[in-house]
């Protein structure tokens, strides 16, 4: 339903927006403004504005901007009539009857809605009639059960090209047509759309049904028909599943996203009722809104062939402007041919949750898309690996988003090329600009954890562990087991590393000024003083001014956790598989202990990464 321009302004013109704001969000005068940290983000320091002249907010931190209705839909969630009708209430104005030509369209809707909710009715009526027996027995052998087939509402359209027409005549044939349940072609007698089909009805948000698909029975093409895009149904707008899907969602605090609607339907009677589908195409902004409106990291899970794969990363690139604090996808591939309904068919739910559990987040999807997608053996190729990186970066809309995503990629990217780098950096300049190239490197966050691997940033941690032992030489001894255990694949500190353990081996108490000659003869000198000049994590044994006690032990437990990380890593991923071959609440319980494992020993990776309280260094 549309409103004229003139009540729209007379609406925002009446409400103070600072007084609508201010209920909710505390404001401080500023000038001819207020100000607040943003409703719409996390932040510290306040960056959102209220001009009451203008009549509008805006945040310069996530961009959020908009008049009292905006405020109303977007922070309060209210749909946009409600939104003007709280507003006109509390400006003591009237909500004029629309003006004729929308109300027309607002009435032709409304009736339009009743006829898709009829025609549903029609279609469940004949799945279970006579004439649905074909129908009936295509779910039972797909193992639909008849509470699914109710839940969903499941219908069959009898292959006629006359049937509904002639059933639901008395709705009116125009509206049959514009529903899309009668083709209309030129010069011809309207006729039924769906023939011969299953019918799974569509659903708008407030669950009235505004379109359907039709899957043939059996073989043959095209295998779903869905209804064109009419008044009532926006194809790009629309997840199939969303009404029910949110409740579920609020209860469980998590949204999947699937790829078809067989796969919806399966999660649901798996149990999993928080799972969406889009309609036949890829994911567009307009339903990633919808998805971000429920929780802030819906989980993509999509076929691990090269189409389903092929999916994610377009989704992931088009989330990319629109990312926010907090706000983004998570991806879960499955077994290359599976999709969920074959997955829960073959393995049951628990193979599904065990997968679900381990989302990979946006960022590392990204990144390992990007690193597979040639061969980066040559410095062009890596100058367009790192650009592609980059390009996707500027793409986010959001300040601090994407100055996040610009430094992990450059971290990461560092990392992986960091030998590759000529030795020109003289060890005078430890403490020069090079050092505050890298920040503290973790976050203790899982999801930023579980990038620790494929990273880069495993690489980096060792090389910070080596410059460690070369300013340490008697922890060497004491963590040689652990140290030999270190994920360490580059040569030359492969060498070093070599060379290290020989020397503690060789010498009773090894001491710096030994090991210096060791290296020297050995010619290695110039790749440790590199290694001590160029690793500015903020670990204590890199500093020359910590208490020794201190920088020994935290070197330790960098060296025994560092070492243990691919077990784990490993470990976890043999369980999960294992719970794909048979999940049981041990394997569960397993997986969870791994995971809990892992976080730790990240945990404490970071805590050491951290400046202690001041420390120069
Ligand atoms: P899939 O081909 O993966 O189908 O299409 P599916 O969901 O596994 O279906 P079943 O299990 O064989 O019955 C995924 C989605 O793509 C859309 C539908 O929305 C479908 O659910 N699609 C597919 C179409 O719209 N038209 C088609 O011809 C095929
Ligand atoms: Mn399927």
């Amino acid at each position: 339903m549309s409103l004229s321009p003139q009540f729209l302004d007379e609406l925002r013109t009446r409400t103070l927006l600072s007084a609508l704001i201010g209920r909710t969000t505390k404001l401080q005068k500023a000038g001819r403004e207020f100000r607040a940290c943003c409703p719409f983000h996390n932040e510290k320091s306040p960056s959102f504005y209220v001009n009451d002249e203008k009549g509008f907010y805006h945040c310069f931190g996530c961009g959020a901007h908009g008049d009292a209705i905006r405020w109303m839909t977007d922070q309060r969630g209210l749909p946009f009539m409600d939104a003007v009708k709280e507003l006109a209430q509390a400006a003591g104005m009237e909500v004029p009857a629309a003006d004729p030509r929308s109300r027309d369209k607002a009435e032709r809707a409304s009736s339009l809605y009743d006829v898709a909710g009829k025609a549903a009715e029609w279609f469940a009526e004949q799945l279970a009639g006579i004439g649905g027996s074909e129908a009936r027995a295509y779910i039972e052998r797909r193992g639909v059960t008849p509470e699914t087939v109710r839940n969903f509402n499941l219908g069959f359209a009898p292959d006629s090209r006359g049937k509904l027409k002639s059933a639901l005549a008395s709705l009116g044939q125009d509206k049959l047509v514009e529903t899309g349940l009668l083709i209309a072609a030129e010069d011809k007698e309207p006729y039924d759309r769906f023939r011969g089909r299953l019918i799974i009805p569509i659903r708008d948000p407030r669950g009235r049904v505004i379109a359907f698909g039709g899957r043939i029975i059996g073989q043959g093409e095209p295998k779903y028909l869905n209804s064109p895009e009419t008044v009532l149904f926006d194809k790009g707008r629309t997840l199939f599943n969303l009404d029910r899907a949110s409740a579920a969602s609020r209860k469980s605090g998590r949204l999947i996203v699937v790829e078809g609607y067989m796969d919806v339907i399966a999660l649901d009677q798996a149990g999993i009722g928080e799972a969406v589908a889009p309609l036949g195409t890829a994911l567009t902004e307009g339903q990633m809104e919808r998805l971000w409106r429920l929780v802030d990291l819906p989980i993509l899970c999509f076929d691990g062939d090269a189409a389903g794969q092929k999916a994610a990363i377009r989704a992931a690139v088009r989330a990319l402007p629109m990312l926010g604090p907090g706000r983004s996808l998570r991806f879960v591939s499955l077994p290359a041919g599976q999709d969920p309904d074959d997955l829960i068919r073959t393995r049951g739910r628990a193979a599904l949750e065990a997968l679900l559990a381990e989302p990979e987040p946006l960022v590392d999807r990204l990144w390992r898309h990007e690193l597979a997608a040639e061969p980066l053996t040559t410095p062009e190729a890596r100058a367009g690996f790192r650009r592609r990186l980059a390009n996707h970066a500027e793409t986010i809309r959001d300040g601090d988003v994407r100055g996040q995503y610009m430094a992990e990629f450059r971290r990461r990217f560092d990392a992986l090329y960091e030998s590759a780098k000529p030795r020109a950096r003289a060890p005078q300049q430890r403490f020069g600009g090079r050092q505050t190239r890298w920040q503290p490197a973790f976050q203790p966050a899982t999801e930023q954890a579980k990038s620790l691997a494929g990273s880069g940033m495993e690489r980096l941690m060792t090389r910070a562990i080596l410059a460690g032992l070369l300013r340490h030489p008697r922890e060497i001894a004491a963590h040689s087991e652990a140290i030999a255990a270190l994920p360490l694949t580059d040569p030359p500190l492969d060498r070093l590393r070599s060379v290290l353990l020989d020397a503690a081996f060789g010498a009773s108490v090894l001491e710096e000024q030994q090991l210096e000659t060791i290296l020297a003869s050995t010619g290695l000198k110039g790749l440790a003083d590199e290694l001590r000049g160029t690793n500015g994590l903020a670990f204590s044994f890199l500093r020359s001014n910590a208490d020794s006690d201190r920088a020994a032990r935290d070197l330790g437990v960098a060296i025994e956790t560092l070492a243990a990380r691919p077990e784990l890593d490993a470990a976890l991923a043999a369980a999960t598989a294992r719970l794909m071959e048979a999940p049981d609440e041990a394997g569960f319980a397993e997986q969870r202990r791994l995971r809990a494992a892992r976080e730790e020993a990240d945990r404490s990776l970071a805590a050491l990464a951290q400046p202690q309280d001041g420390a120069a260094y």
